[in-house]
């Protein structure tokens, strides 16, 4: 049985006081959710602030990106290393808007994930088609290609250690979610495909859904049997509306 995981992706947002309002007001619904895996991807800047502000409370956190390089002359990166010093557990890596506005190749993705896992971090892959893919019924076959970047260059194994995150490009800050159906039909496909290289890794790995998931469709999405939980990321700035999808999980 896997645990539902719900993670936000703060993605470019926060101030230092909206940081605190919002994981204050996480805690009491973390807390409540015992048999729900809560967790916060904000701006590595507040990395600091999430560490001292979470303190014991059931919400694990970790980074949006991470360099492939653990240190050196690498302007403007985070290395893998030094997000495990603040505490992170989670490294999000290949959303689709690294890979469309920072040109992030699968085999960069790969790397990337490679790098997070070598460092003791969770990587949660992220994978999904565009609307053009999608009308072109190449939704199968986009995600095979994307998770096979990261097979071939760290095993299928690798995955059992990891987390998955599907989340149609089409559905992303557009306010139009897959249904439950669609999301359940290609989750099932995924696993499906995985149990073909490793059954123990199909049965083991979290598939998250993403893409406008509120608390009002939050529900029906859980009862899937192929979605372990969500990547949320408008509704996750908002502290009532995740404690609200947090408590649907
Ligand atoms: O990482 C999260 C996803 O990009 C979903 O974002 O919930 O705002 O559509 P959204």
């Amino acid at each position: 049985m896997r645990t539902p995981l719900v993670m936000g992706n703060w993605k470019l947002n926060g101030t230092k006081d909206s940081v605190t309002a919002l994981v204050n007001g996480l805690i009491e619904p973390a807390k409540a959710a015992t048999n729900v895996q809560t967790a916060i991807c904000p701006p590595v800047v507040f990395l600091g602030q999430v560490e001292a502000l979470v303190g014991d409370a059931p919400i694990a956190y970790g980074a949006q990106d991470a360099s492939v390089n653990t240190s050196g002359a690498f302007t403007g990166e985070n290395s893998p290393v030094m997000l495990k010093e603040f505490g992170c557990t989670y490294n999000l890596v290949g959303h689709s808007e690294r890979r469309q506005y920072h040109n992030e190749t699968d085999a960069v993705v790969a790397a990337k994930f490679k790098a997070i896992q070598e460092n003791q971090l969770v990587p949660v892959l992220c994978i999904g088609e565009t609307l053009e893919e999608n009308e072109a019924g190449k939704t199968e076959a986009v995600v095979e290609t994307q998770l096979k970047a990261v097979i071939d260059l760290c095993g299928v194994e690798a995955l059992e250690n990891a987390v998955i995150a599907y989340e149609p490009v089409w559905a992303i800050g557009t306010g139009k979610s897959a249904t439950s159906e669609q999301a359940q039909a290609i989750h099932a496909h995924i696993r499906s495909w995985l149990a073909a290289q490793s059954a123990t890794v199909a049965e083991k790995v979290q598939i998250l859904y993403g893409g406008s998931v509120k608390a009002a469709t939050a529900k029906e999405l859980f009862s899937q049997p192929d979605i372990d939980g969500a990547l949320v990321g408008g509704a996750s700035l908002m502290a009532e509306e995740f404690g609200a999808i947090i408590a649907a999980a």
